[in-house]
C-alpha cells in the first residue's frame, strides 16, 4: 500500500531568523490557530533568552525543557505540519545547519526595523545552497521601520534571493493599518492586540471606492504601490518557489495575530509536502515502499542518573513501524525500538506507525550519531550532514585521573551528538576539542562533571582552522604529510585533517602544495 495520501498532506519545515526577530512568536501562534495549543505563552521554545549567554546552567535547563519542542507537530485543515524548532543562539549554529537537512522548506522571520540581520544571512545561504524553497515574513509591521520597497531590495541584495511580495503593508508603525494581499486580492485591517482573526475584504479591483472608505487618504499611496510592486517584482509561480528560485513575502505582526493565518493558508497551498534525499548510491523517493531515514539531531536526556537520549530521525521513504527490525548502517546492526515518539505540540506519545516527513524520536542508549542511516535492508547512506571547521579549539586534558575511561566516554557520546569536533594529534596523541562558539566549552565541562563524573581542564592551543585534504598527487601529500607532521590530526571518522595555526600557514601550504585541496566542510 502506497503512502501517497499521508505524504501529500505532509509539510515539515523550519522556522530561521537572527534571534529577535519574532521566531517563537510566530511558532507560536501557528501553533494557536493550529489549535495545536489555546493559550499564547505556553511554548517554550529551544530559544535561550539573551539573559542567560553567561549562565550556562540556565542554557541546560532550557536545552532540557527543548526536547518536547524540537519537533512540533500539528494539523490544520487536514495538513500534518512539522514545525522543526532551530535554536536561536549562534553559538548553536551547528545545531540549526543540521535541523535543515530535515527540513523541506523554510520560512525567514525579519524584523522590519532591523532588516536583514548576519545570522540571517548565513542561514539563507545555507538553504540556498540545497535550494530549499524560502518563504519571507517581515514581523513587526506595528512598529517603525524601513520603507517596504527599501526592504525588499535589501533582502534580494544581502540574501541573494529572488523575491515577489505577495501581501503589501498599508504605512507601518502606529500607522499601520493592515495589507492588501495581492495573491488573493483581500485587504485585512489591522486592529494592535486583536486575538480574533479577521477574514479578508475581498477587493478585486483597487480602483474601488470601498477601498477610500476603509483607507481614507492611505488608499492612493496603497494604489500606486501595488501598480509599482505588479510592475517591478515577477509574477509568483508556485514551481518557481518549489525550486528554490523565487520567494513569497508577506507582511504582518507575530506578536498581534496579524498575517499569521494568511501565512498559514498560504504556506499549506504552496509549501513543498515531503522531497526525497540523496544517498551515497541514489536518490530515494519519500513515496517508496521501503523505510529509510537519517538522524540529524540527538538529544541528550537531562537527567544526570539516566545516559539515555534520544535520536531524531527524519522519515524519508516508507512506513516506519513501532517493534520492527531496521538496519543501522554503521553499525551494520539491526535494531528495533519499543517506544518510537511522535511530537505533537509539546505532547509527546508513543505511535505504531510514521510516514515520510515526519520525525520520530528514538529512545538511544549510545548507538547513533548524527547523519547515521537507518533502512528496511537496503546498503546505502545519506548524504548531506557535514562537519564544519569549527571556530575556536582548545586541547581538552583529564582533570581527575581516576576517571579517564568516564572522560573517554563522556567526550565521545558529546561528540556523536555534535556538540563540539574532537580532533586527535596523529604525532602527540592529545585531544582537541573543535567548537562554533566559546559557550559550547562551558556546556561540556558542566555535562561531563554532571552526566558521567569526569573533570577535564581546557588548555590554549593556537590554531586557526582544521582543513580536510584530499588530493591525487601522492608525492606531494607524502612531503606534505611529513613536513607538517606534528600539524596533522586525525577526526572522529578517522581522516586526516591539517591544523593550521594561521591564515598565513594555511595560505602557504596551498600555495606550495597546488595538487593539495583543502576543504573547511568535511563533505566534499
Ligand atoms: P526570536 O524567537 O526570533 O528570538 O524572537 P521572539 O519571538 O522571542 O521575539 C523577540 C521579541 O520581539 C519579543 O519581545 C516579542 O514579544 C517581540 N515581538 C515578536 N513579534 C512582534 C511583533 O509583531 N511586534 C512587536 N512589536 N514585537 C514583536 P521581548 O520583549 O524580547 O520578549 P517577551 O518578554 O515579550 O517574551
Amino acid at each position: 500500500m502506497s503512502n501517497i495520501k499521508e505524504i501529500q498532506r505532509r509539510r515539515t519545515f523550519a522556522i530561521i531568523s537572527h534571534p529577535d526577530a519574532g521566531k517563537t512568536t510566530l511558532t507560536e501562534k501557528l501553533l494557536l490557530f493550529g489549535g495545536a495549543i489555546q493559550v499564547a505563552g505556553a511554548v517554550k521554545s529551544n530559544k535561550i533568552k539573551k539573559t542567560a549567554t553567561s549562565d550556562w546552567m540556565e542554557i541546560e535547563r532550557q536545552r532540557g525543557i527543548s526536547v518536547a519542542t524540537s519537533v512540533m507537530g500539528f494539523e490544520y485543515k487536514d495538513i500534518k505540519i512539522n514545525i522543526l524548532d532551530t535554536p536561536g543562539h549562534q553559538d548553536f549554529q551547528e545545531d540549526t545547519f543540521r535541523t535543515l537537512t530535515a527540513a523541506d522548506s523554510v520560512v525567514v522571520v525579519i524584523d522590519v526595523a532591523k532588516g536583514v540581520e548576519p545570522q540571517t544571512e548565513k542561514l539563507v545561504k545555507v538553504c540556498r545552497m540545497r535550494s530549499i524553497p524560502i518563504i519571507v515574513f517581515i514581523n513587526k509591521m506595528d512598529r517603525p521601520g524601513k520603507d517596504a520597497f527599501e526592504l525588499l531590495d535589501e533582502i534580494e541584495q544581502k540574501l541573494h534571493l529572488k523575491v515577489t511580495p505577495l501581501s503589501w503593508p498599508i504605512n507601518m508603525g502606529p500607522a499601520f493599518k493592515g495589507v492588501y494581499n495581492i495573491f488573493s486580492k483581500s485587504l485585512t485591517l489591522f486592529s494592535p492586540g486583536k486575538q480574533v482573526i479577521e477574514e479578508g475584504i475581498q477587493i478585486d479591483d483597487l480602483s474601488d471606492i470601498n477601498v477610500d472608505e476603509y483607507l481614507g487618504e492611505d488608499a492612493d499611496k496603497l494604489r500606486e504601490d501595488v501598480e509599482l510592486v505588479e510592475g517591478v517584482y515577477p509574477e509568483f509561480k508556485v514551481d518557481t518557489y518549489l525550486n528554490g528560485k523565487l520567494s513569497p513575502v508577506f507582511f504582518g505582526s507575530a506578536l498581534n495575530n496579524f498575517g499569521v493565518k494568511e501565512l498559514l493558508d498560504n504556506f499549506i497551498q504552496i509549501a513543498p509536502s515531503p522531497v526525497g534525499r540523496e544517498s551515497n548510491v541514489r536518490l530515494v523517493k519519500p513515496e517508496e515502499e521501503q523505510f529509510s531515514g537519517f538522524v540529524f539531531k540527538i538529544h541528550a536526556n537531562m537527567d544526570p542518573n539516566h545516559r539515555d537520549r534520544i535520536a531524531f530521525v527524519r522519515i524519508v521513504s516508507g512506513t516506519f513501524r513501532r517493534n520492527t527490525n531496521y538496519l543501522h548502517l554503521r553499525l551494520n546492526r539491526k535494531l528495533k525500538f519499543a517506544s518510537p515518539t511522535a511530537f505533537m505540540a509539546q505532547k509527546k506519545s508513543i505511535v505504531d506507525e510514521m510516514f515520510p516527513g515526519d520525525i520520530v524520536g528514538l529512545h538511544d542508549t549510545g548507538n547513533f550519531k548524527i547523519g547515521d542511516t537507518i533502512t528496511e535492508g537496503e546498503i546505502m547512506s545519506y548524504k548531506g550532514i557535514p562537519s564544519f571547521s569549527p571556530e575556536l579549539f582548545k586541547y581538552v586534558e583529564n582533570d581527575s585521573p581516576l576517571k579517564a575511561k568516564q572522560l573517554a566516554k563522556g567526550i565521545d557520546q558529546l561528540m556523536d551528538e555534535g556538540v563540539a569536533q574532537l580532533f586527535i594529534g596523529k604525532h602527540t596523541g592529545r585531544k582537541i576539542i573543535g567548537t562554533v562558539g566559546a559557550l559550547q566549552f562551558e556546556v561540556i565541562q558542566y555535562r561531563l562533571e554532571h552526566e558521567y563524573g569526569a573533570k577535564c581542564r581546557f588548555e590554549h592551543i593556537t590554531l586557526y582552522k582544521t582543513t580536510w585534504f584530499k588530493s591525487t598527487n601522492k608525492a606531494q601529500l607524502k612531503d606534505f604529510r611529513a613536513r607538517k607532521a606534528n600539524q596533522i590530526a586525525i577526526d572522529k571518522e578517522g581522516r586526516e585533517v591539517f591544523l593550521a595555526d594561521s591564515q598565513f600557514a594555511l595560505q602557504m601550504a596551498q600555495q606550495k602544495y597546488t595538487d593539495i585541496e583543502f576543504y573547511f566542510t568535511s563533505e566534499f
